[in-house]
């Protein structure tokens, strides 16, 4: 047992590195699902990780969640971050306010002294509420800047879940469910392959931006995110995962 305390976890971690391509993989023992000082692990490895990746300058776009909520409640600095911005990676979701990309970033912003940009536009437009709402001086200022983010950090869920949290219309779901959804993540719904499921326009963070980030990291743990955890990292654009080892084995399972 001991000799599993001390390098099963590492070996799980490059395990997944390996399988997904990633850059780093940080595992906490135990199960999301079953105990939520699981989750709170990974909100404190997460802060870690995001932590060590900022450098001066960078503006760090977010998504919302609760496991996104329980890094923020955790990030510590030892010295102001004056030159960083937090900005949100998605307008509103229909999440409740303590989850809203918004709520997390000025979260973030208190703790360490850096700036907070808001977006205070719904994320699902029609194209000519889209349009008129991007000639808005202040919109388009920080649509921007999101767009512009050097590091994404953002939750993973599962499709159905997610879609149901928020407020989705029953149809939209079930054309979700029929075009093989299995994960959301940065407010998009991917399938099995990693192949994004619909496309909307947004005010957020596109696909294209998450792919030109230089550091994309992922938070999410518990055993019933597996699969929608292997799903987002064959999409193939995160740097670093941190997650819990009873997902990280499904995951793996999955792939
Ligand atoms: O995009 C995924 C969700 O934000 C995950 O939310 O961390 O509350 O499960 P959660």
């Amino acid at each position: 047992p001991l000799v599993k305390e001390l390098f099963g976890l590492s070996e799980l971690e490059e395990a997944v590195r390996l399988k997904f391509g990633l850059r780093k993989v940080v595992i906490v023992a135990g199960d999301s699902d079953e105990s939520d000082d699981v989750k709170r692990e990974i909100g404190r490895a997460g802060s870690r990780v995001l932590a060590q990746s900022m450098e001066p300058g960078d503006i760090v776009a977010v998504m919302g969640g609760t496991t996104m909520a329980r890094m923020a409640a955790h990030l510590k600095v030892s010295a102001p971050m004056k030159d960083n911005w937090f900005v949100p990676a998605r307008g509103g979701l229909g999440e409740s306010v303590d989850y809203q990309a918004n709520t997390i970033a000025s979260e973030l912003a208190k703790r360490t002294g850096a700036r907070y940009r808001m977006l205070h536009v719904p994320d699902h437009l029609s194209e000519d509420a889209y349009q008129s709402i991007m000639q808005e001086p202040n919109v388009r200022e920080v649509v921007d800047m999101i767009r512009s983010a050097r590091i994404v950090v953002h939750g993973i869920g599962d499709a159905a879940t997610m879609a149901r949290r928020r407020k989705l219309s029953q149809e939209t779901i079930d054309e979700l469910i029929r075009d093989g959804a299995l994960a959301e993540a940065f407010g998009y719904y991917f399938d099995r392959e990693g192949r994004v499921v619909h496309r909307m326009v947004t005010a957020g963070l596109r696909l294209e931006d998450i792919e030109a980030a230089g550091t994309v990291i992922g938070l999410a743990g518990g055993r019933s995110k597996g699969e929608a955890i292997a799903s987002v990292m064959r999409f193939g654009h995160d740097d670093v995962l941190v997650t819990d080892e009873a997902a990280a084995e499904e995951a793996l399972r999955r792939a």
